[in-house]
């Protein structure tokens, strides 16, 4: 990690490796999404069109990589407005709207890490830093990242190495065995999501070979800015939809979940554009951000016990956590047949409605319950709307919810057992647990990552504090031109574009 650049180096720094890069990538006819045009599909040129819809979604196609946004409506096409939910208070219980970007749509696999994963990698392609000939790109991560660094590699043809906890789910295992060269490139690291520091030394290990290059999220600056450009521009997009149909609706708050905190970047986009504020959410069982606390829990994608160096924390206004009790209850209560049916019976639900809660997560039922907490805090009425995103949908989670169901309701979910987590789960969610952010916590929690950065990762001190003042993050969040036009420029050497 020493010496490693902070924010986004756009300078070229090995032109033989730059033109090996060229050269791999014209020979596959691959050409390059700029972030701009993710932020923006409807910057892509118009002839593109046709060929992406003819391209399939979930196959390791060059195309996909201008999937690689919010705007899919799957059906292979492209909507006008990233799809979305909107939660009311027939399920919350609070009047503020609960409005979710969705992530199941993104390509390959279905959560919104692959936008990640494609930010994180195309800056160095652009400048020099991977040769996707001679190199390896190692992906460490909690689950999903991984995943969309595979798929980023297979496309590019080069090697992907998925480092992620032994302890993620079956589904995610499965779908990386059907997309790696080799099985050994898939490293299980010991324990689950709160294990992030067993993923660094998997890393340091792998990293001392210099074919390995590492795509470390957490300090991946590019992870922030593409979340602040593309995913804040399609809550941004979701927002004024919805505010078209509910006149005078207010921004109160972005809320999220955090694991590389890169997702939680759009909130600077919204703050600056709507005036929101930020919750930044954890698991209670691990509660770093709000009580320096650690542990172990099962809500999966949400790494902690550390403050990645890509969180903007100084500009979060609340912090909110969730016990991962609730979201595995709530697994059980959206996704089984029984849950289902009592939500419909006894609640009143739509069937399309408890149809739609499939697109929801685990962090994503996190995310919700946060919102609920924030808006039970803050008072929030009818025209204040909570944005959220689903990073992946229920899909990923089917052996979650065997072992949950067979851990805490004996093997069967019956009506009673549904009456008891809507009481537990939802209808008696309060606002504890959660902090507001003065200038004296936002320091607090800032000065928690100087343990894993500066003294455990080797990044310099003065690297360091300078993510303290706003003037980092403006700069960075201006520098996404500069990485475009390296994008373009590459293309044009490619020929592809
Ligand atoms: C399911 C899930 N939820 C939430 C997150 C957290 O998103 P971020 O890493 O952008 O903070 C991740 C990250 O991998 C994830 O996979």
């Amino acid at each position: 990690m020493s010496g490693a650049p902070i924010g986004l180096d756009m300078t070229i720094v090995d032109e033989a490796v730059r033109r090996r890069a060229v050269a791999h990538l014209a020979a596959r006819g691959i050409a390059l999404p700029t972030l701009g045009e993710l932020a923006d599909p409807t910057r892509l040129p118009e002839d593109l069109g046709g060929r992406i819809a003819a391209t399939d979604p979930d196959a390791p196609e060059a195309l996909n990589l201008f999937r690689v946004h919010w705007y899919n409506d799957g059906r292979g096409g492209r909507s006008e407005i990233p799809a979305h939910l909107v939660l009311t208070e027939e399920l919350t219980g609070v009047a503020a709207p609960i409005v979710i970007a969705l992530g199941e749509r993104f390509p390959m696999i279905g959560a919104h890490k692959v936008l990640a994963a494609y930010a994180c990698l195309v800056p160095r392609l652009v400048t020099g830093r991977f040769d996707p000939q001679t190199q390896r790109a190692v992906w460490p991560s909690t689950g999903n990242y991984c995943r969309g660094g595979v798929a980023i590699s297979r496309i590019l043809g080069c090697r992907g190495v998925a480092v992620l906890p032994e302890g993620m789910s079956a589904e995610r295992f499965r779908w990386l065995e059907d997309w790696v060269e080799e099985s050994a490139d898939v490293v299980r690291t010991p324990g689950s999501e709160s294990n992030v520091k067993e993923i660094y030394d998997a890393c340091a290990q792998l990293g001392r070979d210099p074919s390995n290059v590492i795509l470390n999220q957490f300090s991946e600056f590019a992870n922030h800015l593409a979340h602040y450009a593309v995913t804040g521009r399609a809550l941004e997009r979701v927002f004024d939809a919805v505010a078209r149909t509910r006149p005078g609706l207010r921004a109160a708050a972005f809320v999220s979940a955090t694991g590389s905190a890169g997702t939680i970047g759009a909130g600077d986009y919204l703050k600056e554009r709507l005036g929101s504020s930020t919750a930044a959410v954890e698991a209670l069982e691990c509660p770093t951000m709000l009580y320096n606390g650690f542990g172990e829990h099962s809500i999966q994608g949400i790494g902690d016990k550390h403050l990645p160096l890509i969180h903007n924390i100084t500009n979060n206004d609340h912090v909110v956590a969730v016990s991962d009790r609730s979201t595995d209850s709530l697994n059980v209560l959206f996704n089984s047949e029984c849950g289902r049916r009592w939500l419909e019976r006894e609640r009143g639900l739509s069937a399309e409605l408890t149809a739609s809660l499939a697109s929801l997560g685990l962090s994503s039922s996190c995310n919700v319950l946060a919102c609920i907490k924030l808006a039970r805090h803050l008072d929030l009425g009818r025209g204040d709307a909570l944005l959220t995103v689903a990073t992946d949908g229920a899909a990923m989670y089917g052996s979650e919810l065997e072992k949950t169901l067979a851990r805490d309701f004996g093997g069967t979910f019956d009506d009673g057992a549904a009456a008891a987590v809507w009481a537990e789960h939802l209808e008696e969610v309060d606002d504890d647990h959660l902090l507001d952010l003065g200038p004296r916590e936002r320091e607090r929690v800032f000065n928690l990552g100087y343990f894993t950065w500066v003294e455990q990762q080797g990044v310099e001190l003065g690297d360091f504090e300078a993510r303290r003042g706003q003037g980092f993050w403006r700069a960075l969040h201006g520098s996404m031109g500069a990485l475009d036009e390296k994008i373009e420029a590459f293309n044009a050497e490619t020929g592809t574009r």
